[in-house]
């Protein structure tokens, strides 16, 4: 099989466009490919975090993927600052790439802007690691949203400078995009994120659901339940493609344009259906937390193979680096 790797920072506060972006794409692989996933726990320290958090930040975002599905029995799920050739990889990279180019990532620049006090070497850098990770595992796909393919792109560019540099050593990883490029925040205005407020959480409740899509935004012409709307106008829509049978989407856009059916209606139908759509994943979710040995020993044992590879991996660098091996 061929081995996919992905990334994912230490939080366990997810919503549905991180479920419906990325995580459903990984648990769809899981038969298809040697999936190996990392909680990327040294990118997380280009921010400024809390100390206090991110242990807890670490298990539950291992935890809260599987309850969405991520079965530790059918791929690799470790922590990234428990294999130390990361690091060292990332040295190594290092050493091949130009300054110029981390300079002219997008990240990079968004990153510095917001955070102007702590640009820091690390968040420079961040490519780069970022690279070591999914060539320390010879990961030939990368499953990724799209605000991640300039960093995928640098990651085949790197393989391909060692390869011509010390020898092949590399495979160039492809980026595998999701089908769902963008979910929209409940504002209707921008993508949705935690950091907006304007997202339904994982572990939102039914009633939460409800009250939040209560007030989210719709076509601005329905201003009144009489008003006529239309559907590709409305965010609601948009979100029932996602959550919602063909009837129920066909009954929304007809409600919708005759103003047969008042906002509120088509919301209740897609509250009701995300519910359905948590509710399992909710339940999974109280029995992990309930029993975070589970999650720890996945951890131990994604640790464990991931040292192996990466261990292997290593060797064969140094060699073709030609430092002296013993
Ligand atoms: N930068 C990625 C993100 O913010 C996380 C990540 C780190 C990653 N290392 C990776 C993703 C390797 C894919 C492969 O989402």
């Amino acid at each position: 099989m061929e081995r996919s790797f992905s990334g994912i920072q230490p939080t366990g506060d997810l919503h549905i466009g991180n479920y419906l972006g990325a995580i459903r794409n990984w648990v769809d692989m899981l038969d298809d490919y040697d999936c190996i996933f990392s909680i990327v726990d040294l990118h997380a320290l280009t921010l400024k975090y809390d100390r206090a958090q991110m242990a807890q930040r670490t298990l539950d975002a291992v935890a809260v993927n599987m309850a969405c599905g991520l079965d530790p029995a059918k791929c690799t799920i470790f922590v990234q600052s428990h294999v130390k050739e990361h690091a060292e990889l990332c040295w190594i990279l290092d050493s091949v790439t130009p300054m110029g180019e981390l300079g002219r990532m997008t990240q990079f620049k968004e990153k510095s802007k917001q955070h102007p006090e702590n640009v820091n070497v690390g968040l420079f850098n961040y490519p780069v690691l970022q690279a070591a990770d999914i060539l320390l595992y010879k990961g030939a796909v990368v499953p990724v949203g799209g605000d991640q393919v300039q960093h995928i792109e640098f990651a085949r560019e790197v393989a391909r400078r060692c390869n011509s540099a010390y020898g092949q050593v590399f495979p160039e990883p492809q980026a595998l995009l999701s089908k769902v490029a963008r979910v929209m925040g409940l504002d209707g205005v921008n993508k949705m994120s935690k950091s907006l407020d304007n997202h339904i959480a994982l572990t939102d409740s039914p009633e939460v659901i409800h009250s939040k899509l209560a007030t989210a935004m719709t076509d601005p012409a329905r201003k009144r339940r009489t008003d006529t709307g239309e559907p590709t106008k409305c965010n609601i829509h948009s979100l029932h493609q996602f959550f919602s049978t063909p009837e129920q989407i066909r009954w929304a856009e007809e409600g919708c344009r005759t103003a047969g059916i008042g906002c509120l209606d088509c919301k209740k139908v897609l509250a009701d259906n995300i519910a359905a759509v948590l509710s399992p994943i909710q339940e999974r979710y109280a029995k992990i937390r309930a029993d975070m040995n589970t999650v720890k020993r996945a951890i131990a044992e994604g640790d464990e193979r991931a040292r192996k590879i990466a261990a292997a991996v290593m060797t064969e660098v140094r060699d073709v680096l030609g430092l002296y091996v013993g």
